[in-house]
């Protein structure tokens, strides 16, 4: 957008969100086929990826691992069901953007991240931080071989 001379629009703007969602539209029913191995930057993201998702923080000393890990999927938290983020039926990186019911709105999957650190009290890390995009980058990695259906709709 820089390039084009036009203002770009801000990471946690609708516009930008909207965005998003129509990119990442042009590859429906692809399969996620991420290498997290092609180059060096890939495989630091999702090193640290990795480790953002297992460092337990916060009042509760939880990490999303502690909601998100094979041990606990299929328990049931607050009504909600904790959902294995790699499954076929919640392949999470293959369908965010998606719509949120609950909030009335299209949402990007940092933006649901932050959903979840706000909700089990770790700080919320910013979008498009560097420990951001590497937990998009775990994450999609466990959504591998799932197909891309955007947007999602969502709880
Ligand atoms: C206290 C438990 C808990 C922790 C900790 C937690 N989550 Fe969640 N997460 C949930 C529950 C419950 C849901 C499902 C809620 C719903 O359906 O509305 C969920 C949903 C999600 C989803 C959406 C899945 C979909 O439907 O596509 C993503 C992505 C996610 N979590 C990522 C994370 C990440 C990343 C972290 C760590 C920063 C994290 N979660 C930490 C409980 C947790």
């Amino acid at each position: 957008m820089a390039e084009n001379g036009h203002k770009p629009f801000k990471l946690k703007s609708k516009d930008m969100f909207a965005m998003s969602a129509y990119a990442k539209s042009l590859a429906n029913d692809e399969k996620i086929n991420i290498d997290v191995t092609a180059n060096k930057q890939m495989k630091k993201a999702y090193a640290l990826g990795k480790e953002v998702y297992e460092t337990k923080r916060g009042g509760r000393g939880l990490s999303c691992l502690s909601c998100h890990s094979k041990d606990v999927i299929g328990g049931i938290l607050r009504t909600q069901p904790l959902p294995d983020l790699g499954a076929p039926t919640v392949k999470a990186a293959a369908t965010w953007p998606a719509y949120r019911m609950t909030k009335s709105s299209l949402r990007t999957l940092q933006r649901r991240f932050q959903g979840c650190m706000k909700n089990a009290l770790l700080a919320v890390l910013p979008i498009g931080s560097e420990e951001m995009v590497a937990l998009e980058v775990y994450i999609t990695e466990k959504a591998k071989g799932n197909e891309i259906a955007i947007p999602g709709l969502k709880r």
